[in-house]
């Protein structure tokens, strides 16, 4: 649940360590206060020791009573506080002395005299008197090695309370600050982490009163913010978005115009000639006839003249109608987009016919490989629109440093569905690029004119308008490849 590194743990180690502190601390201070309590005390039993001890001890001194000095040592060494005893005459020698040895006790008499003093921490010396007469003194050693093993368990009675005090005293913190701050921070994370995702609807419910309820609210306050924001961007894009893609309409229409006139002028300007020749031809002969210079020659010369002419009129005019009917037909279509029923292939080819003007200079194949007979009741605006940008693209994209390349249009229904497949062998798409090439302004040609919203365009026909889906493929170097499947309306 608590990661290494959570919050509840980085507490847990602060609290371990300044307890631990706490408790050197403490310790340190209870051990001086109950060793120097224990000095003390030891200090008022020895003197109590001497006070109770001492006149006997004169008394027997005095008497030169040496067994009894020797009995009475003896009691008193089994005080744990001496650990000797020294009685000295009034010329400064060894009268008589006792002490402790590891079992038991030795004494010393006159003159066996080598006594070395025990082990003491400190010593009480007291004179023996007879009125105000001092014929020697007593020494008396006090040791402290008693009182240790007394001060390090009263010491451990002591840390041991410390620490069941403290050991509850940190569950129950923690256990407060589990529910007051790591669940509210955990519950705000993961409301911010969904908020992250995306979903902008998401508040946190933290009522608490305190600093993570305030962060709780100032993140509630943050969250409907942003979402407004978002929600104003995304109205603004889609608008920005609406206009650019009727803009783009707009301008492949003009486009679409201006090739028009463009391959209309070739015909109409050989119409054009081929009457002014005529007028002129017709002039002449008139005024031959006028003149009565006219021959049988000159009659047949006109004649012929005029039948040949003819023809190239009609022709170029025949040619000028058919170009007019289909570009006015893609125009119209592509501009009111309505339903109705097509031959494909004708409708295709049309297409392509109005779109001559971008490719007729290169040397470029399109092949049409798609069933005479077959008909759709469609949309035939978006089929141009759709074609149209799949071509323009493969001349920029497709077919940049390629000369010769081929484009290949196929239909054909399959299973109630409508299937068109748009091929060309140019440079292709890599892979990085091409799960995006759907994306609205993804170009590979920013500062070549590109806007990317050709095929996105082209997305947008084929869900929207045409309630189908739209795929490709490619194989860098070899070809790309756009299918089309749309529900299939005989
Ligand atoms: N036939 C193709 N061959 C190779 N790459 C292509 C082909 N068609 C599209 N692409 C790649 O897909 C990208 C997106 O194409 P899209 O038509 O959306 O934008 P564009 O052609 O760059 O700009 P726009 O069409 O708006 O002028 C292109 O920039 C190009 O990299
Ligand atoms: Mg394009």
């Amino acid at each position: 649940m608590f990661s290494k590194n959570s919050l509840f743990f980085e507490t847990v180690k602060i609290l371990i360590v300044s307890v631990s502190i706490m408790i050197i601390i403490s310790s340190i201070y209870s051990y001086s206060v109950e060793k120097s309590l224990a000095l003390a005390k030891l200090r008022k039993e020895a003197v109590f020791l001497k006070n109770i001890t001492i006149n006997t001890i004169a008394s027997y001194v005095w008497n030169i009573n040496k067994n009894e000095i020797n009995d009475l040592s003896e009691i008193i060494l089994e005080k744990d506080i001496i650990s000797g005893l020294q009685i000295i005459d009034e010329k400064d020698d060894l009268f008589y002395a006792m002490k402790k040895v590891p079992f038991g006790t030795v004494s010393y008499e006159l003159p066996d005299a080598e006594f070395i003093p025990p082990q003491y921490y400190f010593k009480i010396e007291q004179d023996l008197k007879n009125g105000d007469e001092s014929f020697g003194h007593v020494i008396y050693y006090i040791t402290d090695e008693k009182i240790y093993p007394a001060v390090r368990i009263a010491l451990l009675k002591k840390i041991g309370e410390i620490l069941l005090i403290v050991t509850g005293t940190l569950i129950i913190v923690l256990f407060g600050f589990n529910k007051t701050v790591i669940h509210p921070i955990t519950d705000l994370n993961n409301t911010v982490n969904m908020f992250g995702l995306n979903n902008y609807s998401e508040r946190s419910n933290i009522t608490l009163k305190n600093e993570i309820g305030e962060l709780a609210r100032t993140f509630n306050f943050m969250a409907d913010t942003i979402q407004e924001n978002y929600e104003d961007l995304e109205k603004m894009i889609n608008d920005r978005t609406k206009q650019l893609l009727h803009a783009e309409k707009m301008a492949s229409l003009g486009e679409l115009v201006a090739g028009v006139s463009h391959e209309i002028n070739t015909p109409v300007g050989i119409g054009v000639t081929a009457i002014t020749h005529l007028e002129k031809k017709t002039n002449d002969f008139i005024k031959l006839f006028n003149e009565e210079k006219a021959k049988k020659t000159d009659l047949d010369t006109f004649l012929n003249e005029i039948s040949d002419t003819v023809v190239l009129i009609s022709t170029n005019l025949n040619r000028a109608a058919q170009l007019v009917q289909s570009f006015k037909r893609v125009a119209v279509d592509r501009s009111t987009e309505e339903k109705r029923r097509f031959h494909v292939k004708n409708y295709f080819e049309e297409i392509m016919l109005s779109l001559r003007p971008k490719y007729k200079k290169t040397k470029h194949k399109i092949q049409i490989d798609i069933p005479m007979e077959l008909e759709i009741n469609s949309y035939p605006g978006s089929f141009s629109q759709i074609i149209s940008n799949l071509v323009i693209n493969s001349l920029i994209h497709g077919f940049e440093n390629i000369e010769e390349g081929q484009i290949t249009l196929s239909a054909k229904v399959v299973n109630e569905n409508f299937i068109f497949e748009y091929e060309d062998n140019g440079n292709g798409i890599s892979e990085e690029n091409i799960t995006k090439i759907f994306n609205p302004f993804f170009t590979t040609k920013r500062n070549q004119g590109g806007s990317g919203l050709g095929l996105n365009i082209i997305y947008n026909i084929v869900k929207q308008n045409l309630n189908g889906s739209i795929d490709v493929q490619s194989e860098p170097g070899k070809f790309t490849r756009f299918t089309i499947t749309i529900p299939y309306e005989a």
